[in-house]
């Protein structure tokens, strides 16, 4: 019934070509337009990561300063946006406001887009980097009935969204008298970086492909963000929390990992296994140091990151997640310091979006610049009825 390869998961199959990300999934290797993962998060800020994805070469001094100055500029909504939150139901989850507000930019920016110039290109991811942390911030403050928070460009990327999360109306979070610790804000921008760009991830992979076919960056970024949010990908770190907490305590640990071997039974360890990396994920190295210094730091006892701890080293000494290659990816961690630095449980993916905003417009941007990108169409193997002749309603069976 076809000709063409069967691949449902896309696990053999190239979707494009790419000069962004490297991935080395057998030795835990991941690059950034060439550079470790691990350097970059050490040295670098979120925005100077963003800027090298999106073109190719980390920015000098001049380049990094204008570039946040622009994304600054841009970080203030419309107010006929942020009028938007107001039809949210007051308990919508940040993740379904963040799909509707982001793929409603269209509504306000599209009609003045040329997609075929690089120049206006250029500023749509710009404009989509400077205005995620405030449309995020926006969905929490609404989904705990707080007015909204407007950015200040005299902030970091990364403390410009603290500021704007938890503000009260009569002081600032961040100012000469309320300042916050500089390691916390070190470790959001981390968390960040490692999580800005991963290749042909479901996410990313569905911003291609909408955007194989003309339509505008909001919404091919919306269409990304709505594929991040499923617990299989984005919503992990959300599900990690979940299940730590449904696990309640070391006891019950070998319980779980029972039923997450169990073929019968669909629970999964979450925040275990990758689809790419098959002996370690790297960001889930620098990721469980970063956990431990930000408790310390926070002076947090975490009963859930000890919880994770126990669960971890039981599962990666256990036959089944040996043999399957199943280790902590990226998220087992970061929700457990985005916990330490107050951020709410529902907020987790969205955490994920905002960092995740600089791959997409890359990946977004590179695809546009090819000459002819071909529209993303791919084939199924057919598997329904053969042809037949219609029968009227009266005489089917
Ligand atoms: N717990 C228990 N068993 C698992 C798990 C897990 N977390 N992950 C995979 N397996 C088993 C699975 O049952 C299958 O067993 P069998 O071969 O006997 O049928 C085998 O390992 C291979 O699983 P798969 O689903 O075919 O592997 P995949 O590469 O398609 O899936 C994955 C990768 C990440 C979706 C999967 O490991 C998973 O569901 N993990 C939990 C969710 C999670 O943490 N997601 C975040 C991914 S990292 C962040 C991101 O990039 O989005």
């Amino acid at each position: 019934l076809g000709c063409f390869t069967y691949d449902p998961g896309f696990i053999a199959t190239s979707s494009c070509k790419s000069k962004i990300t490297y991935i080395d999934g057998e030795n835990g290797i991941l690059l950034y337009r060439g550079y470790p993962i691990e350097q970059l998060a050490e040295h670098c800020e979120f925005t100077e990561v963003a800027y090298l994805l999106m073109n190719g070469e980390l920015p000098n001094q001049t380049e990094l300063r204008d570039f946040n100055e622009e994304i600054s500029d841009r970080a203030i909504i419309h107010e006929s946006l942020r009028k938007f939150f107001d039809g949210f139901h007051y308990d919508a989850h940040p993740m379904s406001m963040l799909v509707g507000v982001v793929g409603s930019l269209s509504a306000f920016y599209h009609s003045e887009l040329n997609i075929k110039d690089s120049t206006h290109r250029k500023v749509c991811a710009a404009r989509l980097i400077g205005k995620m942390p405030t449309i995020a911030a926006a969905s929490y403050r609404h989904s705990v009935g707080r007015p909204f928070v407007y950015p200040r460009i005299d902030l970091s990327y990364c403390e410009n969204f603290l500021n704007m999360m938890f503000s009260r109306s009569s002081q600032n979070y961040i100012d000469q008298d309320h300042y916050i610790d500089p390691y916390l804000v070190k470790a959001l921008n981390l968390l960040f970086i490692l999580h800005a760009d991963h290749e042909q991830n479901a996410s990313t992979s569905t911003v291609r492909l909408a955007g194989s076919t003309g339509a505008n960056p909001y919404a091919c970024i919306a269409a990304g963000i709505a594929a991040l949010w499923g617990p299989a990908h984005g919503g992990a770190n959300e599900a990690v929390l979940t299940m730590l907490a449904q696990i309640g305590s070391a006891d019950n640990v070998p319980k779980f990992i029972a039923k997450a071997k169990d073929h019968d039974d669909p629970f999964r360890l979450m925040g275990f296994g990758h689809r790419v990396y098959k002996n370690f994920d790297p960001r889930a190295t620098i990721i469980r140091k970063t956990c431990h210094d930000v408790l310390a730091r926070t002076q947090k006892s975490d009963p859930l990151f000890d919880l994770a701890l126990a669960l971890e080293e039981q599962a990666l000494n256990d036959d089944y997640f040996i043999e399957k290659k199943l280790y902590p990816n990226v998220d087992f961690y970061s929700g457990i310091i985005y916990k330490a630095l107050n951020i709410p449980v529902d907020m987790f993916t969205v955490m994920f979006a905002i960092a995740r905003t600089a791959g997409w417009v890359a990946h977004w941007l590179e695809m546009m610049e090819e000459p002819a990108p071909p529209i993303g169409r791919p084939r199924q193997l057919y598997i329904g009825p053969a042809r037949r002749d219609f029968l009227p309603k009266g005489q089917r069976s």
